[in-house]
């Protein structure tokens, strides 16, 4: 089983540049559905999670191209015959069920998995189907699946249709906002999100379905206004820099860089991670040419209370990353993690490397400490696996990360690019 072994105490030194962003190229993939003729995808991560979704459009009977090396992938899906977003991938990646949307918006009707074997009562998917059902769909739950279908137009002879609706979201839900959005596209009428997730990766969407011939407003706004049209068409989207990943390397060199460039970095698209983290202490600075610095700060860093929010909040994705850094600063910190009940699990891992972290439902308390020690850790889930890995590399000695596989699906070559970072890790199989 491959494993991550870094050997701790190396400064970072020099530039990395950031790959495309996984939520973002994901999604695109899954609109990609809608299109017809040819969709072109430039800096797409070359990730488990996109070789995921390129198996989820191949089963679907799309023909799919990726080139890693050039970070470029070819989708068409001219000749889609399959609506169902098989149980086996779904599992494997809960952002399968966003093929639910484009399908539904095509052809009305769809079959996809339930994530994590919950039923349609629970919070998983619940928003996404409302959105359908206001749009005139109707939802079923059968084996584990949910049957979702347009309410036939068939008496005039016309195809199943989605119809265009208002819909307020009770929590601004990313994959719902993305769904719904990608439902009304090819929709008679006009839809309304509003309470609609705001990420940047959710404008990122919504440029490439415009680009394609959509009609969507209120981008990067809490409403937005998708009027549906008849045709998408294919065409070539270059996708955003990954911002999880920019704040991933943004923790790595407050915890241990000298000064570390960080390129294709969007500042704005952090929401308010780096004023967070300059309030703390760290020396960050953003430069023109979608470019961050990180030195090492030349006062000690501050313990903080942080709580994690949809954006522009402090985002969920990067409350593991930073509670390593909050292991090591002296005082007492607080993390508050509101977006999901189950994200401390990596907690108990930090602690066998001697963190101090106590958690109190959804509060983690952290009191920092003087050195973290190497010791053998297991990933719990992508962005815990990547908090080791950062962890790791401040540690005292060796450090040996097992489940990799988490890590391996949305950090495009992690390992190589701290090694050029001058850090010593290295991917055992
Ligand atoms: C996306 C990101 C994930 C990130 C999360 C929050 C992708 C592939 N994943 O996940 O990395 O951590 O946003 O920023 O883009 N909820 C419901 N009912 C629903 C949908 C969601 O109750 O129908 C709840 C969820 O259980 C969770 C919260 O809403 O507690 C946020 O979920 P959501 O914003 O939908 O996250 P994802 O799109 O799944």
């Amino acid at each position: 089983m491959a494993k991550f072994v870094i050997k701790g105490g190396n400064q970072l030194n020099g530039k990395v540049k950031i790959s495309g962003a996984k939520n973002s190229a994901l999604k695109i993939m899954a609109a990609s559905i809608m299109a017809t003729g040819t969709t072109i995808l430039k800096n797409v991560p070359a990730i488990d999670d996109v070789l995921t979704m390129a198996e989820v459009l191949n089963i679907l009977g799309a023909e799919v191209n990726f080139n890693t090396a050039q970070n470029e992938i070819k989708i068409n899906c001219n000749d889609i015959k399959a609506f169902e977003a098989p149980y086996e991938l779904v599992r494997k990646m809960r952002a399968s069920i966003l093929v639910a949307g484009p399908l539904l918006s095509r052809f009305g009707e769809v079959k996809i998995a339930i994530p994590g074997g919950c039923n349609i009562g629970s919070r998983q998917i619940d928003l996404h189907l409302k959105g359908f059902e206001l749009m005139g769909a109707e939802n079923r739950l059968e084996h584990g699946y949910v049957y979702s279908r347009a309410i036939s137009n068939s008496a005039k002879g016309l195809k199943r249709k989605l119809k265009g609706s208002e819909i307020n979201l009770e929590f601004p839900s990313r994959g719902a906002t993305e769904n719904i959005m990608m439902a009304a596209c090819l929709s008679s009428g006009k839809t309304i999100i509003n309470n609609a997730a705001k990420e940047p990766e959710i404008n990122d969407l919504a440029n490439f379905l415009n680009k394609a011939g959509a009609k969507i407003s209120g981008i990067g706004t809490d409403s937005l206004i998708i009027e549906g049209v008849e045709e998408l068409k294919g065409c070539e989207y270059e996708i955003m820099p990954d911002s999880i990943e920019t704040g991933t390397f943004i923790v790595a060199g407050a915890l241990c860089g000298k000064k570390v460039e960080i390129n294709d970095a969007i500042w704005d698209n952090m929401g308010i991670f780096c004023q967070k983290l300059k309030s703390m202490g760290v020396n960050l600075e953003n430069k023109a040419d979608k470019t961050i610095i990180v030195k090492k700060s030349k006062t000690a860093l501050k313990p903080a209370y942080i709580s994690t929010l949809p954006f522009p909040g402090f985002p969920t994705d990067l409350q593991p990353i930073v509670t390593v850094l909050l292991c090591t600063i002296p005082g007492i910190s607080v993390v508050t993690e509101n977006v999901f009940e189950n994200r401390f699990m990596y907690a108990d891992e930090l602690n066998r490397m001697g963190a101090n972290i106590k958690i109190d439902g959804h509060h983690a308390v952290i009191t920092g400490v003087s050195k973290l020690s190497g010791a053998p850790v297991s990933a719990t889930d992508l962005r815990a696996g990547a908090a080791l890995v950062l962890a790791g590399l401040i540690a005292d000695g060796t450090t040996e990360i097992y489940e990799i596989h988490h890590i391996l699906r949305g950090y495009e070559n992690f390992d190589k690019k701290l090694r050029n970072l001058g850090a010593d890790i290295i991917k055992v199989s």
